[in-house]
């Protein structure tokens, strides 16, 4: 089985302002191209690996959290996940000190997240949209963008707030735009709210998945619903990617 981590630095063609991909091909691609018109097939076969065993899947969830109530919800979306047969799971915090200077530079997070079959991107709403933490490191990924190095990959997003709305909405739009850049395939929320006696999806969100915490600490909120309904989303996504054969793109 291959994953769909291809790894085609070798021929990605130089964007002004972002980082140099690696080697360049002798033969230059025309600016923006679809870079399978110049990567002949041969090629492409001998960029691709997979260092996973067969069946396993890699969900990694890549979050920011300023007072650690996001790192709550990342944890539970992560126990989720985990509670699906032959999948691996990675729980990778935005550090403060991976921005240096403006520019998020984690070069072995961004790796982790290549060899990944699903991402599961996670930030709290400040000023009504992504922590700028959170930013830096969706710019970052733009090299990536570039490449197509994420397209297939399954993807989805999780927000916690202070206030009952607190703009939410705006972040997880955010989330999923961000995952629609880079061709991922964007798993929302299939819960009813209340469906069910544990409160779960009481926030009402299909997108992806809310929680609340107002001015409690990390310790208390975000409440058991909205840590329940992120379990369900880290669950969710594991049985999906379990379901997907992974290829690289034709
Ligand atoms: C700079 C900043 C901006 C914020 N903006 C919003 C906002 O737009 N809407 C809202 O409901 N809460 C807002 N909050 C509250 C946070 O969303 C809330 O405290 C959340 O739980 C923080 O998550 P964290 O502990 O993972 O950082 C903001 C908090 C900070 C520090």
């Amino acid at each position: 089985m291959r994953s769909l981590h291809t790894s085609l630095a070798a021929n990605a063609r130089q964007v002004p302002g972002l980082p140099p991909p690696g080697p360049r091909s002798s033969t230059a691609p025309p600016a923006f191209p679809c870079h399978r018109r110049w990567l002949g097939s041969e090629s492409l076969k001998a960029l691709q690996h997979d260092n996973t065993l067969p069946g396993m899947r890699i969900v990694s969830i890549v979050y920011y959290s300023g007072a650690g109530h996001t790192a709550q919800m990342a944890e539970a979306v992560a126990r989720g996940a985990r509670s699906v047969a032959d999948t691996e799971v990675h729980l990778l915090r935005i550090q403060d000190a991976d921005i240096v200077q403006g520019r998020f530079r984690n070069e072995k997070l961004l790796q982790a997240l290549d060899a990944s079959h699903a991402i599961i991107f996670g930030s709290p709403t400040y000023m009504g949209g992504v922590a700028g933490q959170f930013k830096c490191f969706a710019d970052a990924t733009a090299e990536r963008w570039f490449r197509r190095a994420w397209v297939g990959k399954v993807a989805a997003g999780f927000t916690v707030s202070g206030g009952p709305s607190g703009d939410k909405l705006s972040t997880l739009t955010y989330l999923a735009i961000l995952a629609a850049q880079h061709g991922m395939i964007w798993v929302g929320n299939d819960l009813i709210p209340y469906g069910d006696e544990r409160g779960r999806n009481r926030l009402s969100s299909y997108l992806g998945v809310m929680g609340q915490a107002g001015q409690e600490p990390p310790e208390e909120k975000p409440d058991e619903a909205d840590k329940a309904t992120g379990e369900h989303l880290g669950r969710r996504v594991a049985e999906l990617a379990a379901r997907i054969v992974f290829s690289t793109p034709a």
